[in-house]
């Protein structure tokens, strides 16, 4: 089979890694690089290997020789060049979040299928083991009734660049950082239907647009309550590890948020340990595109999937605003979520 030739658009940091897993995957991908820089697009083709340098976009886009485009730009420009690589017929992945808000997502949604190429989203955490590993314990009735889930994700970084610029953003810390923690939340307990947000009101120096920190409590459609602490700006001194809980009405699992380990105590009592070789999920998400894009089947991290995730984010920012629990499914976007 023809190996797939992706052509990342914007060289930044999230290209290099990209591009370094890219290098493990057992099946062909071929890869390009655009920038609005023709000398950095060839510092990256000549660093990775690749094959083709673009200097601007659109000529990746129109380029015979790319058949799929990875798209990794900031927020601000994910609507706008994932249509533009739709329109030139090209597969697209779109890194998360998918867009800034539901009607730019529309937008895409309405390329892609006007143009009926593949989409996906570079959601990686849908590709973490530990979701597997939760979801497996979950299907499998080892802690009964999901009843609550609760996940902590908290450490202190800096903000800088245009994540520290509102309308490149497009919102705040779960927009960026905590839409990977919506996905897992949903991965584990299903399809959020209401989801009402707090955040602290003492005054403290906010590091990032709109939101730093939050914290979430959603209701899903099976009946469990889900629970997520998501910050960009609280000390954790365990360089980055906390523990995150799952409840059930026969057990229980405590895990480590990040999937080191999960110790399941129901049924019968196990320690897991989901894996380290791709705790972040990257490899698995660039393979299942590849592999996706090679037998023509449509993603399982599609646009749907990601809509659901932006859906639980544009209701977290609403509920802020209204201070009440705010459906799921309604797609007003809130004044937090710019666009
Ligand atoms: N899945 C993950 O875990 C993960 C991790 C990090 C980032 N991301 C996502 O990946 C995307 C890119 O993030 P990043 O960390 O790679 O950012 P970055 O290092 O700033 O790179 C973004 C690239 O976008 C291009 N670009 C086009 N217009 C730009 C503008 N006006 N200002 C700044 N850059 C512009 C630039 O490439 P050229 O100059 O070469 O054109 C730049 O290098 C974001 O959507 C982010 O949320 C995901």
């Amino acid at each position: 089979m023809r190996p797939v030739r992706l052509c990342f658009i914007g060289c930044g940091k999230v290209t290099r890694l990209h591009s370094r897993v890219a290098r493990t995957l057992r099946s062909g991908l071929v890869l390009s690089y655009a920038s609005r820089s023709a000398e950095r697009a060839e510092e990256y083709r000549r660093r990775f290997g690749g094959l083709r340098a673009f200097g601007d976009y659109a000529a990746a886009c129109a380029s015979p020789d790319v058949d799929a485009v990875f798209v990794c730009t900031p927020h601000r420009f994910h609507a706008e060049h994932a249509a533009l690589a739709a329109r030139n017929g090209k597969h697209v992945l779109i890194e998360k979040p998918v867009t800034r808000n539901l009607s730019e997502l529309a937008s895409v949604e309405a390329a892609v299928t006007e143009a009926g190429v593949l989409s996906m989203v570079a959601e990686n955490y849908f590709f973490k083991p530990l979701a597997r590993v939760l979801r497996e314990h979950v299907d499998a009735g080892d802690i009964g009734q999901l009843l609550f889930v609760e996940l902590n994700r908290t450490n202190r970084r800096p903000v800088r660049g245009w994540r520290a610029e509102a309308d490149m953003m497009g919102g705040g810390a779960l927009l960026e950082g905590g839409v990977h923690w919506v996905n897992l939340l949903c991965s584990i307990a299903g399809r959020p239907t209401a989801v009402i947000a707090a955040r602290p009101e003492a005054p403290y120096p906010m590091i990032a647009p709109f939101e730093d920190s939050l914290e979430v409590l959603v209701r899903f459609a099976g009946g469990a309550v889900g629970k997520l602490l998501h910050s960009w700006n609280l000390l954790n001194r365990a360089g980055g590890l906390q523990l995150s809980r799952m409840f059930g009405s026969l057990g229980n699992v405590v895990f480590e948020s990040n999937g080191l380990f999960a110790l399941v105590t129901g049924r019968r009592t196990r320690m897991r340990f989901p894996g380290v070789l791709d705790i972040m999920g990257f490899r698995g998400m660039l393979q299942h595109f590849v592999d996706s894009v090679r037998r023509g089947t449509p993603p399982s991290m599609s646009l749907a999937v990601a809509r659901r995730d932006l859906a639980f984010v544009a209701a977290a920012y609403r509920s802020l605003e209204t201070g009440r629990m705010e459906p799921v499914d309604d797609a007003t976007t809130p004044a937090s979520m710019v666009g």
